[in-house]
């Protein structure tokens, strides 16, 4: 993000961005970790989403978090430090469910407990959707 480039004008993709985040009941940020980080790409989406340029269109927004990596850590730092940055762009964040995918890829790894992640969060984005409406 950088607020000389937003002077110039709103970047198509950042606006494209902002259109789709507006318009769906909830936002999933799915993550790897790079030395005990988000990488730069996901924060820098996330701040162009913080922008009134854009209509903040994750304030008030269901989001929920999760992040693979080949790594045994399951990517808990770069979570955590996701979910900080969503609560400071004013989303509504759900406490769970909580997914770790730690050695993705690896033997083993049949990917059900990603598949059961995302059942669970888009039933409650729309639950929560009717229940504002
Ligand atoms: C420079 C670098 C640093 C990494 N640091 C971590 C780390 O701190 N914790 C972790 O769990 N995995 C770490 N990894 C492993 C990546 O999270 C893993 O390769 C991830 O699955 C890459 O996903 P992507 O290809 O979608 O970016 C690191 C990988 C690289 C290349």
């Amino acid at each position: 993000m950088s607020e000389d480039v937003e002077a110039d004008g709103v970047p198509s993709g950042v606006s494209v961005l902002a259109d789709a985040a507006a318009t769906v009941d909830g936002v999933v940020f799915a993550t790897p970790e790079y030395n005990q980080a988000i990488p730069g790409v996901i924060k820098n989406a996330i701040d162009w989403l913080s922008r009134p340029a854009v209509g903040t269109p994750l304030r008030g927004k269901p989001v929920a978090v999760t992040g693979a990596t080949t790594g045994s850590w399951g990517t808990r730092l770069a979570q955590t430090q996701l979910r900080g940055t969503l609560l400071a762009c004013g989303a509504w964040l759900m406490p769970i469910p909580v997914l770790f995918a730690a050695r993705a890829g690896s033997d083993g790894w049949d990917g059900l407990a990603i598949k059961a992640f995302f059942n669970g969060v888009t039933g409650d984005f729309k639950r929560i959707g009717r229940t504002a409406a």
